[in-house]
């Protein structure tokens, strides 16, 4: 058994934790949209055939803030495309995904989609191919209350009030290659921030993110993010990161530690904000959108040599996701949480059929994935303060990252219901942990919930047929006694403790 401590005490605090840290991402990929997000025809279809089994699980999710169209789709979308009446819709060659895009779903459905769940909607605007006309355009169409053109037509195409859009994304993953209509970091900056100033001009309420590094691995970065926040600054509010962490071709305990490079990452990006920042005696601190995050690694799909174009939706990168995979995940949000003072979205990355937590069977059932768990629970219960937690762990030596603790973990204030979460991993293979907590910096509280997720198989995983076969189960190993709190967490496993207030305060 290994023994390890978390010390946090209630003044030592990171910061309020934004709830749009809990967000998730739809793009037209795969089976995204179509067959998992829309599927008219299907038995759970409501009348503008949304599937309700997803919207029910996305609601059970807790995702608050979904981010559209894309991703990499976004630089070669035509938004215009996507809006007034199917019939007149065009059918466009996705370059990009390799599809025939059908356009059924655009931007009034994804509003209206986000609404029925209780979401708020995040739009990515195109920067690849297009710019600051089409940006304007969107955010007119979006926000503006009527008497223009764009907010007319919006009227006109069913949709009297305006969708207030709040965050607006400028451009997707421009630092790489991949992108369609790629731009060196000097001219992007350029292009984003006359963007930035004429959406802001539209409608001034909007936050913005700009795109920064699509990974802490890019050549470019940090050098890009630092180019763009310096055309930039003033005019956006966010900037935005992505990471994916893979496994392919290393040992579990390599996989696991991988997370400290995710909080390596975001402290980089965090100095090259401030280092922009000084040079611009400004103020305003940079704050960051996480908008893609996840596990990513059993299928990459071999790239089309010849393609055929075939009509959308076509499956691709349909992940099948571990116990491992989902402790991996909560790590991630680990990682996000001790960054609350300056991740303010971040967007689990994708939500249904492609990477995702969430699959559906075309005219079948909808399922959630092992990775779906740990997000679920941090959503549910991760909500308040941020505290800064210090973790007294035995490590193990990663190949990568040296010294990692099997321990790691975050505990959350929640004064609002007087409660104290706390979230944490053992991220050993061959042994159990108890946790040890002093709780009398934060006050007296006892235990109310315990969930933990984990499996004897680590590469368990659900399926159709075993929906159910990693999910979490509530556990009665934590106590607290005299201040403090004692947990068993098992062996790979993701861990909620829920306390409340027992001091009558
Ligand atoms: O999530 C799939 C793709 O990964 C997104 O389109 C892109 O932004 C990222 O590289």
């Amino acid at each position: 058994m290994i023994q390890a401590r978390m010390k946090f005490d209630r003044d030592f605090r990171i910061g309020d934790i934004d709830n749009r840290i809990y967000g998730s991402f739809v793009e037209h990929l795969g089976r995204q949209i179509y067959e998992g997000v829309y599927e008219p025809g299907h038995p759970s279809a409501d009348d503008m055939g949304f599937r309700t089994d997803v919207m029910d699980l996305t609601r059970e999710l807790g995702a608050t803030i979904i981010r559209y169209p894309g991703g990499n789709f976004v630089s070669a979308y035509n938004w215009e495309d996507g809006v007034g009446p199917v019939k007149d819709r065009p059918r466009r060659l996705d370059a990009v995904w390799g599809v025939v895009e059908t356009n059924e779903f655009g931007t009034n459905e994804f509003c209206e989609w986000t609404r029925r769940i209780g979401a708020e909607p995040m739009m990515a605007v195109n920067m690849g191919t297009r710019g600051l006309d089409a940006a304007r355009n969107i955010v007119e169409y979006c926000n503006h209350p009527s008497g223009s053109y764009w907010s007319d037509l919006r009227i006109a195409h069913g949709y009297k009030d305006p969708h207030k859009i709040k965050v607006w994304c400028l451009g997707n993953e421009m630092d790489g290659h991949h992108q369609m209509g790629y731009k060196p970091a000097d001219q992007f900056g350029g292009v984003a921030r006359e963007s930035a100033k004429l959406m802001k001009l539209i409608d001034p309420t909007i936050e913005l993110t700009v795109s920064g590094s699509s990974y802490g691995g890019m050549p470019t970065f940090p050098d890009w993010d630092a180019t763009v926040l310096d055309y930039t600054y003033d005019h956006v509010d966010m900037l935005s990161i992505h990471t994916y962490l893979q496994k392919p071709g290393s040992a579990s305990e390599d996989f696991l530690a991988r997370s400290i490079t995710m909080d390596n990452f975001i402290n980089s990006v965090v100095s090259t904000c401030e280092f922009v920042r000084a040079r611009k005696r400004s103020p305003k601190p940079m704050y960051l959108a996480f908008d893609e995050w996840n596990v990513w690694w059993r299928e990459q799909e071999p790239e089309q040599k010849v393609r055929t174009y075939p009509t959308a939706p076509q499956a691709c990168l349909e992940e099948v996701y571990s116990v491992e995979d989902a402790v991996v995940v909560g790590l991630m949000i680990i990682t996000l949480l001790k960054h609350a003072d300056r991740v303010k979205i971040a967007c689990f990355s994708e939500l249904v059929n492609t990477i995702a937590c969430i699959t559906t069977r075309t005219g079948g059932p909808a399922w959630r994935q092992a990775t779906y768990w740990p997000f679920m629970l941090a959503s549910k219960y991760g909500r308040g303060t941020a505290l800064n937690t210090l973790i007294d762990s035995p490590t193990y030596e990663s190949s990568e990252l040296g010294p990692t603790p099997f321990l790691e973990g975050i505990a959350i204030l929640d004064d609002e219901n007087d409660a104290l979460t706390i979230l944490a991993v053992n991220r050993s293979l061959e042994d159990d942990l108890t946790l040890e907590c002093d709780l009398r910096g934060v006050g007296e509280y006892q235990v109310d919930e315990q969930w933990v997720l984990a499996h004897d198989d680590f590469a368990a995983s659900n399926t159709e047929a075993n929906p159910d076969n990693v999910r979490p189960r509530k556990a009665s190993t934590a106590s607290v006694i005299d201040g403090k709190l004692t947990a068993t967490l098992p062996k790979l496993s993701w861990n909620v403790l829920r306390m409340k207030r027992a001091d009558g305060r």
